[in-house]
Formats: C-alpha cells, sequence, structure tokens
C-alpha cells in the first residue's frame, strides 16, 4: 500500500474544482486504455458541488459519458425521488444533465428491503465486472467524503459492516442514525485502482487526522481502512479540513 497523497487547496469552490479536474483525468485514462470507466460516486452534501460542475463546461465536454459506468459507495434506505436519496442529488446535479446511457448506472435500490438490496447490488457487480467467484470489483475510481465520526461510506464507528470480508455489498445498521444504510464493503474499496476522498470544513479536521495519521483503530475511525488500499488514495482537503495533520502538502 503507497502512502496516501494529500492535496490542500483553499475552499469548498477550489476543492470541487481540483476534484472536477481529477475525476475527468482519471476518467479520460480510464477510457483510452480499456474503452470504459466504471465509477462509484459518494453521497452526502460534499459531492454536490463536484456533480454539478462536472456537467458544466469545460468539464462536459472532456468526459465521454457514454463510456461511463456509474456505481454508488453507499446509499441511503429510501426511494430515488427521496431527499436523503444520494442518487436523487447525484441525478438531479449530474446524471440528468449528461448522456449516459440510462443502463449504465446502477443505483443501490434503497426502496427494497435492505438485504435483498445488498444481494441485488451484489449481483449486479458481479455481471458488470464480470466476476469469478471470490474476485472484488476494481473500480477504476471510487469517490468517498468522510464524516465527522471518521466514517466513510457508511461504514460507521463500531458497526457490523467494518468487519466484512466476504460480502461485496451489504446492509449496515447504523445506531447512530438510528437506520440501516447500503455500502461497499472494505474490501471493495481497498481494491479500487483510485480513491479519492474529498472533505471541506473544520468540523472534518479531527477524522481526517486520525484517519491518516492517527493510531491504528479501526472501530473508532473507519476510514483508516484506506490505509490498505491496493490502489492510490488522495485525500482533497479544504485547508479547515486539513488543519489538524501534522504536516499538510499546501498544493
Ligand atoms: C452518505 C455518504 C457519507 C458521506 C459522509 C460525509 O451517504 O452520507 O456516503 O459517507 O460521504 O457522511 O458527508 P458530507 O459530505 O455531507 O459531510
Amino acid at each position: 500500500m503507497s502512502e496516501p497523497r494529500v492535496q490542500v487547496v483553499p475552499d469548498a469552490e477550489t476543492l470541487a474544482r481540483a476534484a472536477a479536474d481529477r475525476v475527468t483525468e482519471i476518467a479520460r485514462a480510464a477510457i483510452e486504455a480499456q474503452g470504459r470507466v466504471t465509477i462509484a460516486l459518494s453521497g452526502g452534501s460534499t459531492p454536490r458541488a463536484l456533480f454539478r460542475l462536472l456537467s458544466q463546461e469545460p468539464w462536459r465536454e472532456w468526459i465521454d459519458w457514454e463510456r461511463l459506468y456509474v456505481f454508488w459507495g453507499d446509499e441511503r434506505t429510501v426511494p430515488p425521488d427521496d431527499p436523503e436519496s444520494n442518487y436523487r442529488m447525484a441525478h438531479e446535479e449530474l446524471l440528468a444533465r449528461v448522456p449516459i446511457p440510462a443502463g449504465q448506472i446502477h443505483r443501490m435500490r434503497g426502496e427494497d428491503d435492505p438485504s435483498e438490496a445488498a444481494r441485488s447490488y451484489e449481483a449486479v457487480l458481479r455481471e458488470v465486472f464480470a466476476l469469478a467467484p471470490g474476485a472484488w470489483p476494481r473500480f477504476d475510481l471510487i469517490l468517498l467524503g468522510i464524516g465527522a465520526d471518521g466514517h466513510t461510506a457508511s461504514l460507521f464507528p463500531g458497526t457490523a459492516a467494518l468487519h466484512e470480508t466476504e460480502r461485496l455489498v451489504v446492509a449496515n445498521e447504523v445506531p447512530q442514525l438510528s437506520t440501516t444504510r447500503l455500502t461497499l464493503t472494505a474490501p471493495v474499496i481497498t481494491a479500487a485502482a483510485q480513491v479519492l476522498v474529498l472533505a471541506a470544513g473544520a468540523d472534518k479536521a479531527d477524522a481526517v487526522r486520525r484517519a491518516i495519521a492517527g493510531p491504528r483503530d479501526l472501530e473508532e475511525t473507519p476510514s483508516q481502512l484506506l490505509r490498505d488500499a491496493r490502489g492510490e488514495v488522495t485525500w482533497l482537503l479544504d485547508e479547515a479540513a486539513a488543519a489538524d495533520l501534522p504536516e499538510a502538502d499546501d498544493d
């Protein structure tokens, strides 16, 4: 596992632009090399500005959208039109605005029974990635965020999914939120060719420090799973989120 790259930019707006550049760069390289690119989108609020930029010039014209295969790193157990839905936000800000073939947009079915939704999403991954039994999908890019509590995707502190070593996707009970979430598991995340973690705001600074530089304690800071990543990990932070890092590299 190589050391993560930490890129610090002044503010959230610059972060969205830097992220749009990085996503475009990864997508173009993957399309050039293999004719398609597989990307798992993150949820929450941070990626909203990124998705909006990708739908606009110049990024819009830089990506061959018909070669994109879109997935999610996690999803709330709500219908796709629910304000809490990660799919809904991505659809509003990006997917409804670019010509990705509908059959290449693979949302997690938050409206279904969570265990069934997890199983059906695993079947989608096995089909699209043509996985042999026991193999892990290797996403070209997995976008992630980090919570102030150190969670990423929907791998929350102290939850069962943190210990999953066989499944690709699980329904994870999250007592802290009194809900169940659908999430890719740690082995899938760590198998990705590229992981890009976006974090902005002072409320993320302590979690970012724990994730990157803190003593290993996956139960307390699940984002530390990225230390076991087999691909490249880039933390793209604004100055506020990077403030507690020992020696944040300013880019
Ligand atoms: C979700 C996300 C989650 C998110 C973090 C940060 O479904 O909420 O996948 O992991 O990335 O909670 O969320 P914000 O970007 O809203 O701070």
